[in-house]
């Protein structure tokens, strides 16, 4: 029997989190060792309280922390333009089955890791503010860290500024302690998740499906794509879902490593993630950058997954 990949899944739902969280959970590669939520999509409140529903909704028993309020500098900013007033709008979901532990996300994931008898990985699909304490705080821990294999960033351009992607731009000091940390790191940048759309007649693929996970998968994909498609999108970004497929099903994605630094300061670029394309720094790589995806194959990844609740509950 293959020994499945332990992981922490650490994000701020946001329907592309859920989607992520719901593609980890029918993996039978994975095993979730915990859950911890971290302020982005909406405040640390509503994220928790999300998270938590999503587990409810996924049957994901494990233990669940929340996250700080704030990043490590500055003040959180919220894409309630985008997730809803909510910040998981759309479908109704269970009330909650877990409650919060009384420690901290980052307690709950150094306690984790501390605890498993191999290397974790994380799965960030949030801002990186408890990841970035994690490592700061728990240092002894780097070596007991397989991967860190974030959604975040974009080598070419950024989608809340110019510059920078919404999860690096809320946390920029955080991501900058994660990419300097000498953890394996896999980003899931705009570069690829921007072409893992998934259009309108995928999300009837999985409606069709009829389980009430796929049911709700398909309605958060409608209220995703509502914003999305205001803006001239074909289909639902679901961004947070590669980083997940990048564990699961690494043959459908394409990757180039790069030294990878984060702009923390700056009037324009702040939040960027600056690659070195070509070897100025004499750096040796730092991250595994995404950069193109088979999206039909993410599209057959998330049905499958989409699925298995359906069997799983037959
Ligand atoms: O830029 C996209 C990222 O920001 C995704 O993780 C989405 O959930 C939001 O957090
Ligand atoms: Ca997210």
């Amino acid at each position: 029997m293959i020994d499945k990949m332990p992981i922490i899944l650490d994000g701020d739902p946001g329907h592309d989190d859920a989607i992520a969280w719901m593609l980890a959970k029918a993996s039978s590669q994975l095993e979730i060792l915990a859950c911890t939520s971290v302020s982005g999509n909406q405040s640390i409140e509503k994220t928790s309280y999300n998270a938590r529903r999503v587990m409810a909704l996924l049957g994901i028993d494990a233990p669940f922390a929340m996250g700080r309020a704030k990043p490590l500098h500055g003040e959180p900013i919220h894409a309630g333009n985008i997730h809803g007033e909510t910040g998981l709008d759309g479908p109704v979901l269970p009330e909650p089955r877990v409650e919060a532990q009384p420690i901290s996300a980052v307690e709950l994931m150094a306690k984790t890791i501390a605890a498993s008898e191999r290397p974790v990985t994380i799965v960030a699909t949030g801002p990186l503010t408890n990841v970035g304490a994690l490592l700061i705080l728990y240092p002894e821990l780097k070596p007991k860290i397989a991967r860190i294999s974030i959604m975040g960033g974009g080598l070419a351009h950024g989608n809340w500024t110019p510059a920078a992607e919404f999860n690096i731009l809320i946390d920029p000091e955080a991501a900058d302690v994660v990419f300097k940390s000498g953890v394996s790191l896999t980003m899931a940048g705009l570069d690829v998740t921007l072409k893992a759309l998934v259009f309108p007649e995928d999300f009837e693929r999985i409606r069709a499906l009829g389980n009430p996970v796929a049911t709700v998968v398909a309605e958060w994909l409608d209220f995703f794509y509502g914003f999305h498609r205001s803006i001239g999108y074909a289909g639902a970004p679901v961004h947070d879902a590669v980083a997940v497929a990048a564990l699961v099903r690494p043959e459908i994605l394409t990757a180039a490593d790069y030294y990878v630094q984060i702009e923390t300061s700056g009037d324009f670029c702040r939040g960027a993630t600056v690659a070195d394309h070509f070897g100025f720094s004499g750096q040796q790589p730092n991250t595994h950058a995404l950069i193109d995806i088979n999206r039909e194959g993410f599209i057959d990844l998330l049905v499958e997954a989409a699925a298995w609740y359906g069997k799983e509950q037959a």
